[in-house]
């Protein structure tokens, strides 16, 4: 695996911050985003479980204005920021996808050796906003 970028660095996700990034599985491009919430660094994909959509519409806002949610910009629905769990919408109960992230030096990396075996990724991961 060639040597990867950064996705973020820790010093740059205060609370409620997130960055988007892509990646490569096989040849699908994926775009996730991370996220600080809590003093926690947690990274999902981008795609609501309601609709194949992005949750934030494009726009790179992912929390709700109070910051405990994510949400999706589409129907509103809500999201556990620690565990992916939609917790009110039309798709409660189902959960984003997650990615395991790997930090290193105070620098955020997409960890792809724990990436679940059927949807293991290729490519080096790119940022985005
Ligand atoms: S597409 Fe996200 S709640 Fe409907």
């Amino acid at each position: 695996m060639p040597k990867q970028s950064p996705l973020a660095t820790v010093e740059e996700m205060t609370e409620g911050r997130s960055v988007k990034f892509n990646f490569k599985r096989g040849r699908k491009k994926i775009e996730g985003f991370v996220a600080c919430y809590q003093g926690q660094v947690v990274a999902f994909e981008n795609e609501c479980r309601h609709l194949p959509v992005s949750l934030d519409y494009g726009l790179g806002r992912f929390f709700t204005r109070d910051g405990r949610y994510f949400i999706c910009q589409t129907h509103s629905a809500l999201y556990d920021p620690r565990s992916g769990l939609c917790v009110e919408g039309p798709c409660a109960g189902q959960k984003l996808k997650p990615i395991p992230l790997k930090i290193k030096d105070g620098l955020i990396f997409l960890d792809y050796n724990r990436m679940p075996s059927s949807t293991k990724s290729t490519g080096i991961p790119s940022r985005t906003g």
